[in-house]
């Protein structure tokens, strides 16, 4: 596979919108006004993300873009990403397909707009489907992309990142789901409201693995969910 292929989204056919792509950064002045809809430059996510240029392409690590739009940023890491799969030559098939997810089950975003909470699912689901193609051909199972577009619906949710609430058709505190693999076939997920892990965030800048003492604070999930083969998620939710 051509590493250049993955350097940038717009070298993938893509279908979709891609809004810092089409070098338009505003819809209209009404979006503007009423969500502050200013997309991010493609230089400039290059260049933010630089800055943390190893995290992106570790695949466990977890990124939340909390005003995502069409997933601007997310795309990019995903790239980046699957940038770094395809560099490792040695994985097999089946390897690169679990990396995948992984990769997939690391990106989360909230955006208050329908119209763009679909857009960014179609988006990084677009550039998976790319990427799977490219990399093994026909060879891989289709139920990987089905389960990618299961965690995409769970991880990227249309809410309010202020209020921390859901808007649309979901209500109550927004819940992001903690994907984690056990060994090289199963999912196990638990489900953390949004609020928890911020409140989490905030303790973990005071030092939280400086001192192990009272402070510590580890949110409590609000579901447990038992483990599941990584290609059946969308039966299992
Ligand atoms: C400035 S744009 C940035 C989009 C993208 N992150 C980027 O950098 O290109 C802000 C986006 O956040 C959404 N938004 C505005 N207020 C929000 C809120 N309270 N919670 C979640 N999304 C919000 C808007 O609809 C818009 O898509």
């Amino acid at each position: 596979m051509s590493m250049d292929r993955l350097t940038s989204e717009k070298k993938i056919d893509m279908s979709l919108p891609v809004d810092h792509a089409s070098a338009s950064a505003i819809v209209s002045k009404v979006r503007v006004v009423d969500h502050a809809e200013v997309f991010t430059s493609e230089r400039e996510i290059s260049q933010m993300l630089d800055l943390v240029g190893h995290e992106c392409e570790r695949l466990e690590s977890r990124f939340l873009e909390p005003a995502c739009g069409t997933g601007n940023f997310l795309a990019e890491v995903l790239l980046r990403k699957f940038a770094s799969i395809a560099s490792k030559k040695d994985l097999t098939g089946a390897e690169i397909e679990r990396n995948t997810l992984l990769a997939v089950t690391s990106l989360y975003g909230i955006e208050i707009l329908n119209d763009n909470l679909l857009k960014c699912r179609r988006r990084l689901l677009n550039i998976t489907s790319v990427f799977l193609n490219e990399i093994l051909g026909q060879s891989f199972d289709p139920r990987l992309l089905k389960s990618a577009e299961k965690v995409l619906e769970l991880n990227i949710i249309q809410g309010d990142a202020l209020s921390m609430q859901y808007v649309g058709d979901s209500k109550g505190p927004i819940i992001f789901a903690e994907w984690a693999f056990i060994g090289d076939l199963n999912l196990k997920r638990r489900d953390f409201t949004f609020g928890h892990l911020i409140e989490f965030q905030e303790i973990a800048a005071e030092g939280l693995f400086s001192d192990l003492g009272d402070n510590v604070y580890i949110p409590s999930p609000v579901s447990d969910y038992p483990v599941v083969n990584y290609l059946e998620l969308t039966d299992a939710y």
